[in-house]
C-alpha cells in the first residue's frame, strides 16, 4: 500500500477506506501483489532448475493465500493434519504437501499417510515403528544439524537443546534402522530457525545435509528448510536472498554431480513470502486523555494481533483517514497497556484529531506474521 497525494491506496488504486466500509472493521487485508512479488523474487534467486519452494503455511493459513501460492507453483509445508487438510481444500495435490510435524502421534501420521502426502519424520521412535506399518511408504528425515543462529532465541530451533529433528549425531543409529527395515528415504530436511540472516550459516547447514545425503541412495529431494530473516522494522536488515539463492544453487549443482543424480532443491519459507503483505484495519472507538497521555482506543486487540505480546513485535500504525499522523503507538496487549517512550509524544499531539470522530480508521501495518488464522 502506498501513500499517493496524501491518500493510502492498494495496487490498482483500491481505497482501503472503501474496504473498511464494505466489510467492516476490524479487517485483515492481504495484498496478493506483494506475496507474488516475494515469491518471484525468491524463485528467480534460486537458479537450480529443479528448485521448489514449499510455503510454510503456519505463517498464514488463510485459504485464499494458500490458493494464491498454489497458483504460483509452490508446494506446502504443513505441521499438522489440519494444515494438510486445509492445503488439500485449497487445491494442492497430496504430493505437493510435506507433512512436518513435531511430536505428532502415530494416529496423525496414519491419517497423513492415508491422505497421501509426503512425510517428514523427526523422531527416532517414529522411525523405529515406520517399517511395521508403512515399510513401502517413502519418507523424509528431518535432521537437526546443531546450528545456533539467528537473533531471536524463541525461533532458533536447530541447536543441540532443541526438540526439533533427529540429531546429526544420531545418524549411525538412523542408518541402522533404515537399513534393517528396508525403508525408502527419499528426502532429507533441516529447519534451523526462522531468523537466520547470515548466508554462511545456511551454507554450513547445507554442507551437513550434503555429507549425510551420501549415505542415503534413494534421495529425490533435499529440503534446506528455511525461515529467511525479514525486516521487522522499516530500516531493519533481511537475508540477502539473491546471494543465498545463487550460492546454494551453485553448491547444489556440485553436490548433485558427486551424488550422481539431479535432485530437487527445496526451501520452505513462511514469513518471507507473506510478512510484508498483511494489514489489519481497525476503527478508532474513543480517545481518552489521562493526566500523562492520550490513548486512542480501537475495535481490535490482542485477540486479533497477539504477536506484540508473544515476541515483542513491532507493527507500524498509521491513520488512513489522516495520513499526516505519521506514527502512532501500538498498545495491542495487556502487557502494553501503558504508553511507551518515543511514540507517546506524537500520539498525544495528534489525539485531538480523533476525538469524537468514530469514522476514523486506523491502519495497522503488520510487519511480520503469525497473526491469528482467518479462513
Ligand atoms: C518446519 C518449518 N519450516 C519452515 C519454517 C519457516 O517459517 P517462517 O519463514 O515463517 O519463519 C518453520 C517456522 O517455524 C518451520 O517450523
Amino acid at each position: 500500500m502506498e501513500l499517493v497525494n496524501n491518500k493510502y491506496r492498494f495496487e490498482g488504486g483500491i481505497d482501503p477506506l472503501e474496504l473498511c466500509r464494505e466489510y467492516g472493521t476490524p479487517l485483515y487485508v492481504y495484498d496478493a501483489s506483494v506475496m507474488e512479488a516475494q515469491y518471484k523474487r525468491m524463485t528467480s534467486a534460486f537458479t537450480w532448475p529443479a528448485f521448489r519452494a514449499h510455503y510454510a503455511c503456519k505463517a498464514l493459513t488463510n485459504i485464499s493465500v494458500l490458493r494464491l501460492f498454489r497458483s504460483l507453483g509452490a508446494g506446502l509445508d504443513c505441521v499438522s493434519v489440519f494444515e494438510v487438510k486445509l492445503g488439500l481444500k485449497a487445491g494442492f495435490k497430496p504430493d505437493d504437501i510435506l507433512f512436518t510435524p513435531n511430536f505428532a502421534g502415530a494416529d496423525e501420521f496414519e491419517e497423513a499417510v492415508k491422505l497421501g502426502v509426503k512425510i517428514n519424520v523427526d523422531a527416532i521412535p517414529m522411525l523405529e515403528n515406520w517399517g511395521l506399518h508403512h515399510r513401502d511408504y517413502p519418507l523424509c528425515l528431518r535432521i537437526n544439524p546443531h546450528l545456533m543462529a539467528g537473533g531471536n532465541e524463541k525461533i532458533s530451533v536447530g541447536h543441540i537443546d532443541s526438540k526439533f529433528g533427529i540429531s546429526i549425531h544420531q545418524l549411525p543409529h538412523v542408518l541402522r534402522i533404515v537399513e534393517s527395515q528396508g525403508l525408502k528415504v527419499n528426502g532429507l530436511h533441516m529447519h534451523t530457525g526462522s531468523d537466520i540472516l547470515d548466508v554462511d550459516i545456511f551454507m554450513r547447514g547445507a554442507e551437513i545435509l550434503f555429507d549425510a545425503a551420501a549415505r542415503f541412495p534413494d534421495l529425490e529431494y533435499i529440503d534446506l528448510g528455511s525461515g529467511f530473516k525479514v525486516p521487522y522494522k522499516p530500516d531493519d536488515i533481511e537475508t540477502d536472498i539473491e546471494e543465498l539463492g545463487e550460492k546454494l544453487s551453485n553448491r547444489f549443482a556440485e553436490f548433485c554431480e558427486s551424488y550422481g543424480r539431479e535432485l530437487t532443491l527445496m526451501v520452505e519459507p513462511g514469513k518471507f513470502l507473506v510478512s510484508s503483505a498483511g494489514y489489519l484495519f481497525a476503527r478508532c472507538t474513543l480517545v481518552k486523555q489521562t493526566t500523562s497521555t492520550a490513548f486512542v482506543g480501537v475495535d481490535t486487540g490482542l485477540n486479533h494481533l497477539i504477536r506484540p505480546m508473544f515476541y515483542g513485535s513491532y507493527h507500524k500504525i498509521v491513520s488512513i483517514t489522516e495520513p499526516t499522523f505519521k506514527q502512532l503507538q501500538a498498545s495491542s496487549g495487556r502487557s502494553n497497556d501503558t504508553k511507551r517512550e518515543g511514540c507517546a509524544h506524537q500520539t498525544k499531539r495528534n489525539a485531538g484529531g480523533f476525538a469524537g470522530n468514530t469514522d476514523i480508521c486506523l491502519m495497522i501495518w503488520l510487519t511480520s506474521t503469525r497473526w491469528p488464522m482467518k479462513v
